[in-house]
């Protein structure tokens, strides 16, 4: 089976009342252990590289791993740009052969997000593939997501049928509250659930995306301070809110700091348990079980997309 496009798994998860979960992808152990665990759930996947992992592991060493993935396990996999910030990046990953680009505009103003976004669109519908946009800004900081929180803005609901229908674009991610990074909030989460309602009603049918939706799970963290690093004040989304969004219009849920404090977690304890060990395999492995764990859990607790190939 090749890659295949997003946009159908979509379409299902709106149907179902779940979510496919699109995980951020650097290396071989990510991808084996995220892989592994959609093989055992039997759910489809999106596998999803950003602008950083693109120059931490280059385009055609992921492309040919996602590929490696699709070959070995059989399964429905998507392979996603995550917030591409130019027109010339999202050309470059659909002439690599991604199924699917992410044009985030959402830092400019409404129109010359419309105007990007539209370009973009035209390029990928011409060659089959599929396009996510923001409108709204997440707060939270990655290597080239930097927000503060008081640059981040709500969805406005009265723009998205607009954008919707002058841009073209298949899917949308919207700003309700969550954010990227470990350490989303000082105080309480609290996602706008009103804010989506009043978008599924503006433009029902249509697939939206929730970004920075990691749960930061406490027993990472915990592991993560235990064995010698320090994840203090590190906060996510409560599971049963990312629940009740996947019910919802939300489709596709973006997960990548929970990956990376399993991978760290395990990666710290296994070292300090084996003070001697110094081959890769050896603290590689647990690092890639506790990812395909997490990933595990994520698709049977938190998105609902077990069983749906
Ligand atoms: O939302 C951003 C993703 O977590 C990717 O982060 O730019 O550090 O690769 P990155
Ligand atoms: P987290 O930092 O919450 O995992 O969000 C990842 C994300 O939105 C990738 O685009
Ligand atoms: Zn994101």
């Amino acid at each position: 089976m090749p890659l295949v496009s997003p946009k159908e798994m979509l379409k299902k998860a709106y149907d179902g009342g779940y979510a496919i979960g699109a995980f951020n992808v650097n290396n071989l152990e990510t991808i084996q252990g995220i892989v592994e665990a959609a093989k055992e759930e039997k759910a489809p996947l999106i596998l999803q590289v950003s602008k950083g992992a693109r120059a931490y592991a280059n385009s055609i060493y992921l492309k040919k791993l996602v590929e490696a993935a699709v070959e070995e396990s059989n399964l429905p996999i998507a392979l996603h740009l995550d917030h591409g910030d130019s027109y010339e990046l999202c050309k470059s990953c659909i002439d690599d052969g991604f199924t699917s680009v992410m044009i985030d505009a959402s830092h400019h103003s409404f129109e010359e997000n419309i105007r990007i976004t539209s370009e973009v669109v035209k390029y990928a519908h011409d060659r089959g593939v599929m396009v996510e946009a923001e409108l709204g800004r997440l707060a939270g900081v990655e290597d080239e997501v930097n927000v503060s929180d008081a640059d981040a803005v709500y969805t406005d609901p009265n723009q998205v049928e607009e954008f919707v229908k002058r841009t073209g674009v298949d899917s949308l991610a919207i700003a309700i509250g969550t954010s990227h990074g470990a350490f989303k909030f000082k105080g309480e989460a609290k996602l706008r659930f009103d804010i989506l309602e009043e978008i599924q009603k503006r433009v029902p049918g249509f697939p939206i995306v929730l970004h920075g939706a990691s749960s930061v799970l406490p027993e990472y963290a915990a592991m993560i301070n235990q064995y010698g690093g320090s994840m203090a004040g590190a906060k996510g989304i409560p599971e049963d809110m990312l629940r009740k969004a996947g019910s919802m219009a939300v489709c596709k849920i973006n997960i990548d700091s929970d990956l990376r404090m399993a991978f760290t977690g395990a990666l710290r304890k296994h070292l300090y348990d084996n003070p001697a060990h110094f081959d890769p395999r050896q603290y590689l492995t647990p690092a890639r079980a506790l990812i395909k764990e997490c990933v595990k859990h994520k698709l049977v607790n938190v998105l609902g997309c077990n069983n749906k190939i």
